[in-house]
């Protein structure tokens, strides 16, 4: 083993998926996990295979897709999880298990209701089990910043001999100090030796997962679980970019420790998971905020233009930040252009089909709005390049809205060669738009959850909707996004996109019996 490496275990698509608001639906996840292939992690852990056939799906199809990253799932330290864990990432050409058990008193008082004998027993039977379907299985120490040092010692003696390779040591609550991290990897690197390789998970409820990561770096820790945007439960997980670069930047410090991450993927990785989940990083965010790179004061400025280190520590360009292309798009631009563009914005293998369409869009809407950004044009693609081959496609929407309360809406859906034409009253537009779609589609959805945000500036802004659809209650609800300048619009895409998504995941398990 290369001592000097940081193996990058990325948890966007498990731990970031907890974060309020970031559900993906498996298409979005697959093309996350594609990215953060081409960016160069080591390990995707790409959900929590046991906890809904949504993602058991979303694991095994991630698995089918990753050609170098190692493809992990999550499992609690109980048998059914483990095994819906192997199942999903059996095709994978790497894959771990990864599972896990609490190991603090408050979490093993309280929560397990078990003692230390119960839990490290439950701890080998869990590892032993997911050894009998994979060699490489990944143990983690839930609050382990909250455990006993010498407890965890037992329990790693424990895993260890019964066959986990990587010792995960989550501060599950975001609890520590750099310094008390650091001294608790030091002790348990020092106490794995050459046995098996010490990982940490940190969280930032204190503003303090990327210090912490970085003094147990420093002190042995040779796996780091991270999140791109820092997304993850609660305030999130410690960020991928954050570490990486100051890895990179601070050799005087790290000396020969690296990671394998192709940096100058981390902006477009880092775009893509905040375009598909709604969420972006504030504007001051370390790397890939809006304003990582801005210069603003005089001072500033003059400095750079004498010389870009007085300000700049690293090059925008380092983590694929390049400034916005001059080329400005509008109503009477051409294919040719508006390809040039995309290639400008890191969007290097788009399809000509995800081109011709997103084309489409991109006139209509040049139509509608003064000044086309680049953001609205990297909006416009991810969208497009996550709806190829939609079973329900909108073709049209017309809304009438009555003053007393009922509106009416026409929709005209593309299903297959078919046109489907039809309106219906509702109690305001949105359920009038809703049960149009139930009608032409006979299937009924009930909305969970709707969010709309505004993703690009000024009030011809376009607006992207987020639909948590309920079509079969035996089934999980199904995510789905739209995106248009208007927001009716983008609501009725994104009810039919959890439909797509629906449809699709339904087709797929009724050819799987071995979900329990
Ligand atoms: O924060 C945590 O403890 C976790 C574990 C399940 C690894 O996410
Ligand atoms: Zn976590």
């Amino acid at each position: 083993m290369d001592n000097n490496k940081i193996i990058i275990f990325d948890t966007t698509l498990r731990d970031g998926e907890q974060s309020p608001g970031c559900s993906m639906n498996t298409q979005e996840k697959i093309k996350i996990a594609i990215q953060l292939e081409k960016l160069g992690v080591d390990v995707i852990e790409a959900g929590f295979a046991a906890a809904s056939p949504g993602d058991f799906d979303a694991v095994s199809q991630i698995a089918q897709v990753v050609q170098n990253s190692s493809v992990c799932s999550l499992s609690r330290a109980i048998d059914n999880d483990i095994k819906q864990s192997a199942l999903a990432v059996q095709n994978a050409k790497k894959h771990r298990i990864h599972t896990f058990i609490a190991t603090s008193p408050i979490h093993m008082k309280y929560k397990l209701k078990m003692s230390e004998d119960e839990v490290i027993k439950r701890a080998i039977n869990a590892v032993q089990y997911a050894k009998t379907f994979v060699d490489d299985v990944e143990f983690s120490l839930e609050d382990a910043g909250r455990s006993d040092i010498s407890f965890m010692k037992e329990v790693m003696d424990a895993v260890i001999n019964a066959g986990a390779s990587t010792i995960n040591l989550p501060d599950t609550v975001g609890y520590r100090l750099p310094d008390e991290l650091a001294y608790m990897v030091k002790e348990l690197s020092k106490y794995a030796g050459s046995r098996a390789i010490v990982s940490v998970h940190n969280h930032n409820d204190l503003g303090l997962s990327t210090a912490n990561t970085l003094a147990s770096v420093l002190n042995g820790a040779r796996q780091v679980e991270v999140t791109i945007n820092g997304l993850g439960e609660r305030a999130g997980n410690c960020a991928l970019e954050e570490v990486v670069m100051a890895i990179n930047v601070r050799k005087d410090v790290f000396k020969n420790l690296y990671t394998d991450i192709n940096t100058s993927e981390i902006y477009p990785t880092s775009r893509l998971v905040a375009n598909i989940t709604g969420v972006q990083p504030q504007q001051n965010k370390a790397i890939v905020g809006k304003n990582a790179f801005a210069h603003e004061s005089g001072i500033h400025q003059d400095g750079m233009l004498k010389n870009k280190e007085t300000y700049e520590i690293m090059r925008p360009e380092d983590v694929g930040v390049y400034k916005e292309s001059t080329l400005i798009l509008g109503k009477h631009s051409g294919r040719a252009a508006f390809r040039d563009k995309i290639e400008h914005l890191g969007f290097t293998n788009v399809s000509n089909d995800e081109l011709n369409s997103a084309f489409e869009r991109f006139k209509v809407l040049a139509d509608k709005k003064k000044e086309i950004t680049d953001d609205d044009i990297s909006m416009l693609i991810t969208d497009e390049s996550l709806n190829q081959n939609k079973t329900y496609e909108l073709t049209s929407l017309q809304i009438s809205d009555c003053s007393d309360g009922f509106a009416t809406a026409a929709v005209c859906i593309k299903y297959k060669d078919e046109l489907l034409k039809d309106s219906c009253i509702g109690e305001g537009t949105m359920d009038a738009i809703f049960k149009t779609i139930d009608r032409l589609t006979k299937i009924e959805g009930s909305l969970e959850d709707y969010k709309v945000t505004s993703v690009t500036q000024g009030k011809d802004a376009l607006a992207k909707v987020t639909a948590r659809v309920v079509f079969d209650k035996d089934m999980p609800s199904c995510v789905g996004h739209g995106l248009s300048i208007d927001t009716m619009s983008a609501t009725a895409r994104a009810y039919l996109g959890a439909l797509n998504s629906f449809v699709s995941q339904k087709t797929r398990l009724a050819k799987k019996e071995h979900y329990i």
